[in-house]
């Protein structure tokens, strides 16, 4: 049994808070994004993720997601996969507006600009939901202040995958507050690996053999001038990360900003 709309009052976690649904939008079988209730207390950097859960009988379930929204969105939103057996996707997926979700108020996280010494250009890798926390970034007026030249690359297998990077983008580039920063400085480079679309192949592929940087008229990695952030499966920060470091950049942290930090893509 899901409690979703009933009254979660009793139920809460401790160091959690019952949340309201207030839009869905479904993309492909695979992936939604839906936004939420932001309790007025809650703060966060750009790119970190927080737990979020329903209660799946009497138990809470919880699984990290990267906040998707910048930080000074009044709301929360989320980019999700669907996970027909996951133990909180398979409930998530059918949230409707006005349902109740649960979070706990600690955000935390790597991808965020305090890790990374400034630059010229900073690249944000993404594959599948992993451009969630990118979604957050590219929205937040410290990016370009840091950064003359911001690309965000997202690969997925199919080209309806897409639609949540091109759709945030388009609006992030439309945007009352962050509009005119982005039209100037940001641009989006997408690429599937089995369906044609105008770039194919895996990201790795692309950095490897140098499409990516013709495609975008710009140098080849450069530890002077490049920074990045890279968020994907475990196999594509492994491969991506290592190429990042064939090019001289080092890995940086909160505590030991460097040139480049990676993050999985959460599974639900
Ligand atoms: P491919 O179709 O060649 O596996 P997934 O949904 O499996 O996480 O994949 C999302 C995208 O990431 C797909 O386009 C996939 O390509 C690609 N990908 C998978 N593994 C890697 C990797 N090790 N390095 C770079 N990209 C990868």
């Amino acid at each position: 049994v899901v409690n979703l709309a009933g009254d979660l009052a009793d139920a809460v976690p401790a160091g959690a808070t019952a949340e309201t649904v207030t839009e869905v939008q479904h993309y492909t079988d695979d992936l939604f994004r839906f936004r939420m209730t932001r309790p007025a207390s809650f703060r966060f950097r750009s790119g970190e993720f927080v737990m979020i859960g329903l209660m799946v009988g009497e138990k809470p379930v919880f699984r990290a997601y990267s906040i998707a929204s910048p930080s000074w969105d009044e709301e929360l939103e989320f980019f999700s996969i669907k996970v027909p057996d996951g133990p909180l996707t398979q409930h998530l997926q059918k949230i409707k507006v006005g349902d109740k979700v649960l979070m706990k108020k600690k955000p935390t996280g790597t991808l965020v600009n305090d890790a990374l010494i400034s630059g010229k250009r900073l690249y944000m890798f993404s594959t599948g939901t992993g451009f969630a926390p990118f979604a957050s970034l590219i929205r937040d007026p410290e990016t370009y202040e840091k950064f003359e030249e911001v690309i965000v690359t997202h690969s997925c297998r199919f080209v309806a995958e897409l639609a949540y990077s091109q759709q945030t983008v388009a609006a992030t580039r439309e945007d009352p507050l962050i509009g005119e920063l982005a039209a100037g400085q940001l641009r989006l480079f997408t690429s599937t690996t089995r369906e044609p679309h105008e770039h194919t192949g895996r990201i790795t592929t692309l950095i490897e053999n140098g499409d990516l940087f013709r495609a975008l008229g710009v140098p080849p990695l450069d530890p002077e001038t490049d920074r990045a952030m890279i968020c994907g499966s475990m196999a594509m920060l492994k491969d991506t990360k290592a190429l990042l470091e064939a090019a001289g950049l080092t890995e940086g942290a909160n505590n030991r900003p460097a040139e480049f930090v990676i993050e999985r893509a959460f599974v639900g």
